[in-house]
């Protein structure tokens, strides 16, 4: 008797074995066909590689040995591209390409646990001179030191790469022995010796240490000093020698005119010892602030009878000063205020508490001589008044709105999954089949793009988008997104490029108790446990606590158990391990980036002049109280 077949319940007639066979090799070839045009399409637009070379293949050949990719496992097998210099920190590791916005990294990076982000964008040079070499006390070196450390993470908040030079660059230049030739005053002889040291650097920015970038990141005059082309020798008009910029043709052409003119010892300044046509004189500077001399004595008179009273303690409230208006500058370009994420509103609490912090820090009032004062550069500003401080919102969603500053907390999904309202912690254990069962997929991604991307978008999508939240040039100057299960980067004064107060004064109305570095919790008597009842709100804090700790020994743990959990849930929530991983990528690499400069700087003279010499104290204590 023939074998009954059935389509969709329905019996259908015996065919012969011929069309049986010519049936099932259309549906392969259709089959094949679907699989190879549509895994592409469902990659969203944007600079992939395989948009570019899928489509060139005529026919779709089938790959002898298949990649071992989940994502597209028709790919052929590849060599992983090549490891490259300091790209591992910790646990973490990635490939930087100008693909970077293929939604999984692994599709490219062929390995699960190397993210792949954006390149590296370049810092152009900008440097400034310091004579270290010059006898002077040690306090006033101590005040000049300062200043220098105010200028460096001013500067590299900006997207720059600050260098100081010393007289070491300057005698490095074959030009010096004319220069030694001349007598001449010594102001003029350090103006000289200052663009000998610039030409001997070659194209760039030369910059006054008092001169401070303060303006927002979009600013057209930054953004234009950041892209490193200078096509003609500019300098800036009523900022004097603060600031020129070109390439290093002109330099060396400017300084030999200088060198040459007959009149040189006459001349006031380099300025003055040039002819008028060598610069081009750009009247906008509406970002750059220079605290010369004159500036000082007309705007902070103050701190003028100060700095002639009593030098170093002068430039100590200078250096206070400069760094409350760097902060005032912040606070003004992001009059929204601070936008600290919160997907679960009930269950993240303990979570974003370090975040929190943050932003009650960076909403704080900086401390400064005169308290209501405005940057020279904008005497329009909007002074910090303690009593109307930044607002802190905690939205769920993430809003690109350019005046408001984002602090994300990106936890690994397991952290989501044990903080998840679903998740009942009488459970004694978090086990696969609960995962698949009762736990949405991706939930803190689709809840953090919710306003960005709508509903009913698949992960991929929402990736990219987070991906251009975090990561773009934009997206860096607008948002902080740490892990977690981390703690904060200890090098924060240099993402926002002033020192951020790190004193929370006692308003009495935070929702949570943050203590000071004198009621740092002991173990026994926390303010917490003074209190005769512990309220709901804590006991649910406490709770959160203990699930959030136990998260972090579980990313530690690494018995088979636990891979077997941590694979399932990575492999059940693709878009949120992702999320999280590109994160703690892309944080890791901006401080291996920043570590890497200050181990170049460190060799050079002007590297110790401008270290922080244990200035800045670390941001652990203030942190890990969650
Ligand atoms: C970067 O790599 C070099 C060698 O390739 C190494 O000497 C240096 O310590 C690394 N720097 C950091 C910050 O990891
Ligand atoms: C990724 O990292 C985990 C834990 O560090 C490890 O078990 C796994 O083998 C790694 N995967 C690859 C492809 O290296
Ligand atoms: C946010 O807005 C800026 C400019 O309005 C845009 O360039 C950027 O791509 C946006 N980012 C996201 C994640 O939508
Ligand atoms: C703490 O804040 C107060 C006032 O806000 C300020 O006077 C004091 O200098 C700050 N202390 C530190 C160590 O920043
Ligand atoms: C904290 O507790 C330890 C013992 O647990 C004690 O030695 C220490 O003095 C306490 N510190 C404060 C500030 O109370």
């Amino acid at each position: 008797m023939p074998v009954q077949r059935s389509l969709l319940g329905r019996p259908f007639p015996p065919m012969p074995p011929k069309r049986v066979a010519v049936l099932l090799s259309t549906i392969a070839v259709f089959a094949v066909f679907t699989l190879v045009f549509t895994l592409p399409n469902s990659i969203p637009s944007g600079p992939s590689l395989g948009r570019f070379t899928d489509h060139k293949i005529p026919m779709p050949k089938l790959p002898k040995t298949l990649s071992p990719s989940i994502l597209n496992p028709f790919r052929q097998a590849a060599h992983a591209p090549p490891v490259q210099k300091n790209s591992t920190s910790g646990d973490a590791s990635w490939y930087s390409n100008w693909n970077w916005m293929s939604p999984f990294s692994s599709s490219v990076t062929l390995d699960e646990n190397r993210s792949l982000l954006p390149p590296l964008i370049d810092r152009p040079p900008i440097y400034t001179y310091y004579d270290h070499t010059l006898q002077k006390e040690k306090d006033h070196k101590d005040a000049e030191n300062a200043v220098l450390v105010t200028w460096r993470r001013a500067w590299w908040a900006q997207g720059f790469k600050p260098i100081i030079l010393s007289p070491a660059e300057a005698m490095n230049n074959p030009l010096y022995a004319e220069l030694q030739m001349q007598e001449l005053e010594p102001y003029l002889k350090t103006e000289l010796a200052r663009w000998l040291a610039w030409e001997n650097m070659g194209t760039g920015i030369l910059c006054h240490y008092l001169l401070l970038p303060m303006g927002s990141h979009e600013d057209p005059l930054l953004a234009f000093l950041r892209r490193g082309e200078y096509p003609q020798l500019t300098r800036f008009d009523h900022l004097g020698s603060g600031l020129f910029a070109g390439t290093k043709g002109d330099i060396t052409a400017a300084v030999k005119q200088a060198l040459s003119n007959k009149a040189l010892k006459e001349a006031g300044d380099f300025i003055g010892a040039v002819s008028p046509e060598t610069f081009k004189i750009d009247p906008k500077h509406g970002a750059l602030a220079f605290y010369d001399t004159r500036t000082v004595k007309e705007k902070y008179s103050k701190i003028a009878d100060e700095i002639e009273n009593d030098g170093p303690s002068g430039l100590m409230m200078l250096n206070k000063l400069t760094i409350s208006h760097l902060h005032t500058t912040w606070q003004n370009t992001f009059s929204k205020g601070i936008a600290v994420l919160k997907p679960q509103a009930d269950h993240m609490t303990a979570a974003i508490l370090p975040a929190r912090k943050l932003a009650e820090f960076l909403t704080q009032c900086p401390s400064s001589p005169l308290p209501s004062s405005c940057p020279p550069n904008n005497p329009h500003c909007k002074p910090c008044v303690a009593s109307l401080p930044l607002k802190i919102t905690t939205p769920s969603v993430y809003r690109n709105t350019s005046d408001l500053y984002t602090i994300g907390t990106v936890p690994h999904p397991f952290t989501t999954a044990l903080l998840s309202p679903l998740y009942d912690s009488s459970e004694s254990e978090l086990t696969i089949p609960w995962i698949r069962r009762k736990s949405k997929r991706d939930p803190w991604l689709t809840t953090i793009t919710a306003e960005l991307c709508g509903t009913g978008m698949s992960g991929a999508p929402r990736v990219v988008k987070f991906k251009d939240a975090v990561a773009s040039q934009y997206g860096t100057a607008h948002s902080l997104w740490i892990t977690a299960e981390r703690d904060m980067p200890d090098d924060l004064d240099w993402y926002f490029g002033f020192t951020i107060p790190r004193n929370v004064t006692d308003k009495g109305e935070s929702e949570t108790p943050v203590p000071g570095p004198e009621r740092k919790p002991n173990v026994s008597s926390g303010p917490r446990t003074l209190e005769p009842e512990v309220t709901e709100e804590e006991a649910s804090l406490m709770k959160e606590r203990a699930l959030l700790k136990r998260a972090v020994e579980f990313g530690q743990a690494r018995t088979p158990e636990d891979e077997k959990l941590r694979k399932a849930i990575e492999a059940w929530n693709l878009a949120d391990t992702e999320a999280w991983r590109f994160a703690r990528a892309f944080l890791e690499r901006s401080r291996v980036e920043r570590k890497r400069w200050e181990e170049e700087e460190r060799k050079y003279a002007g590297g110790k002049a401008g270290a922080e010499r244990g200035m800045s104290e670390g941001w652990g204590r203030w942190f890990d109280d969650r």
